[in-house]
């Protein structure tokens, strides 16, 4: 749904401070989120990631819509003592459209 998308990527710009996207995406404060849906938790290969995020990625965790709204609705919840200094988005809808935005943008 391109206008889910398009809310999606105004809710982005609470991230932006610390995450890229799109061609050339690089590691910031925290790690690039090319294609991150779908993807293994704590898989960017040159970003240092909190010993809970290194246990998923050792667990093959991945990443779905389910954990993403969880994560980002509560990211302390989610995962205890993640670097993510983040209190999380309230709003349902601003969760459904991150999620649109995020599964939007490729590898
Ligand atoms: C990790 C998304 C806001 C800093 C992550 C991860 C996701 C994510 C999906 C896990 C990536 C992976 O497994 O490879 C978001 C979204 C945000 C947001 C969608 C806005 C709604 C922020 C902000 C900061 C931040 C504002 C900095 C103040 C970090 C850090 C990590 C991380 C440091 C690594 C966490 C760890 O290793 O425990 N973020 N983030 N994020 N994010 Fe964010």
């Amino acid at each position: 749904d391109p206008a889910l998308i398009a809310d999606g990527e105004k809710v982005f710009r609470k991230c932006r401070a610390c995450h890229e996207v799109g061609a050339g995406a690089k590691n910031k404060s925290g790690p690039q989120l090319n294609g991150v849906i779908g993807r293994t938790m704590g898989a960017v290969e040159d970003f240092r990631y909190s010993k809970g995020f290194e246990a998923a990625h050792d667990e093959g965790r991945i990443w779905d819509a389910a954990s993403m709204a969880e994560f980002l609705a509560k990211p302390k919840d989610f995962m205890k003592g993640t670097k993510m200094s983040f209190a999380g988005l309230k709003k349902d809808a601003d969760l459904e459209a991150i999620i649109a935005y995020l599964s939007s943008v490729g590898e």
